[in-house]
């Protein structure tokens, strides 16, 4: 439950809805799908193993498994360092999603021109009310972090998850009985392969790392305590089969909504603020309360999420540095909180100079390093470390009663060629769109 958790978040339904939008809808989908399909499973199994097997923090699960001439491995294990960089932004959203639940109990926007107009003013005119929720939502984040896995994001989990759910389904219910669905279906499943050019390809498989909390030892240090027996490939297929599920659903019912609305889909990071509230907006009260229900489970599936990238660097702080929880949550909790200010600052028109580099804001340049660099990065690191360096009989007593000894031989081809073909595939990709 935990690692659905952390795989269900903001990436769900905020980023792949407003991806989609920007990168042409069908085609973006369908790379994004046969990622997941192809090599995301492949490597959420191997990065489970490694915390499986290894039991520690991601540097000192890397360490222990490696065989001795490679101890350097333990190096990889510093991908744990890129859920802070995430955070920066991730709580930048939060925050976001915070200030609108308040906003929306006292009156919904009736047209989008006017919910366009909200949000474009609180990211570009109102530094102090983001800073505010960020606050917010750091002090919230850490002190779950600091209750721990078991006595805090376990348990919340529990409940959150399924009351997620309920609402988007809910939601997809209604959106069924509207004529906008019909074009919202064909938008995400009717490729346009002239919208996909490098730069889309790129993005559909960073978001497929990222929707499934890949490539950074999220799902690594969650995987370290599991109980002995779990099935780890259970386990990861139905993670993946609920990350994707969910994407899915909350891109057809937002997709629904804006096309009912005659609203363009390509609207940037604003989108799931700016449809919904509209559309709701027709329904009075019932809207109203729909409305925040709908950003309470965005912020419990942000919340999830959030934790899962503070951990890891919580765990290696306290199992390095021998300090107590307390210390190693308000290290890493400072250190992405003050960053975080850079990023929302750099949306806004008074700094947003200041926090650009190249004309780019930070809030972009940090998106974009995490999703499309340093988690396939990460993921290729995991699939080379579990396809080539560790021992092929530990792999497979580990797996193969599990999977069968003919899908073990898949998998296996899956994380020693499949996936790191594809992820080089994409870095050379990502180097013509960067222009190196
Ligand atoms: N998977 C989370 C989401 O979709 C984000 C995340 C990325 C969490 C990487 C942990 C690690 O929102």
């Amino acid at each position: 439950m935990a690692a659905a958790g952390s795989a269900v978040g903001l990436g769900n339904i905020w980023k792949f809805p407003y991806m989609t939008g920007e990168y042409g809808g069908g085609a973006f989908v369908l790379v994004y799908l046969i990622t997941i399909a192809f090599v995301g499973f492949s490597v959420m199994v191997a990065e489970m193993l490694i915390g499986a097997l290894g039991r520690k923090d991601t540097v000192g699960s890397f360490e222990r498994l490696a065989p001795p001439d490679k101890k350097g491995w333990k190096y990889a294990g510093f991908m744990g360092f890129n859920g802070l960089i995430i955070m920066t932004f991730y709580s930048v959203v939060i925050g976001w999603i915070f200030y609108y639940l308040f906003k929306l109990s006292s009156a919904l926007p009736t047209s989008t021109e006017t919910a366009k107009a909200t949000f474009d003013n609180l990211v570009a005119n109102e530094p102090g009310v983001q800073i505010f929720w960020h606050t917010v939502a750091t002090l919230i984040v850490t002190y779950i972090v600091y209750r721990g896995i078991k006595g805090g994001i376990e348990k919340i989990n529990l409940i959150l998850m399924p009351a997620l759910m309920m609402i988007l389904f809910g939601m997809l219910f209604y959106a069924f009985s509207l004529d906008g669905f019909s074009k919202a279906f064909s938008f995400m499943f009717e490729p346009d392969w002239s919208k996909l050019n490098s730069e889309a390809i790129v993005r559909a498989v960073g978001h497929s790392f990222f929707t499934l909390s890949l490539g950074m030892g999220a799902i690594m240090t969650y995987a370290a305590s599991l109980p002995k027996h779990t099935s780890i490939t259970q386990t990861a297929f139905i993670v993946t089969f609920m990350d994707t599920l969910i994407a899915l659903v909350a891109g057809l019912v937002i997709y629904t909504f804006l096309f009912q609305e005659g609203a363009p889909a390509a609207q940037g990071p604003g989108l799931v603020f700016i449809s919904l509230p509209v559309v709701l907006s027709n329904f009075g009260y019932i809207g109203t309360f729909l409305a925040l229900l709908f950003f309470l489970a965005l912020s419990f599936a942000g919340l999830t999420s959030a934790v899962s990238l503070v951990e890891p660097v919580v765990q290696y702080i306290i199992d390095r540095f021998d300090t107590t929880r307390l210390k190693a949550v308000l290290i890493a909790g400072s250190a992405y909180y003050i960053v975080g200010i850079g990023a929302l600052l750099s949306y806004t028109k008074a700094w947003g100079e200041t926090f650009s580099i190249a004309g780019k804001p930070l809030f972009d340049i940090l998106e974009y390093t995490t999703d499309s660099i340093l988690l396939p990065l990460g993921g290729l690191l995991i699939a080379v470390f579990v396809g080539y360096v560790l021992q092929k009989e530990r792999v497979r007593s580990a797996l193969a009663h599990e999977m069968g000894d003919r899908y073990f031989a898949v998998w296996r081809f899956s994380i020693r060629y499949v996936a790191p073909i594809a992820l080089v595939f994409m870095m050379l990709n990502l180097m013509g769109v960067l222009k190196i």
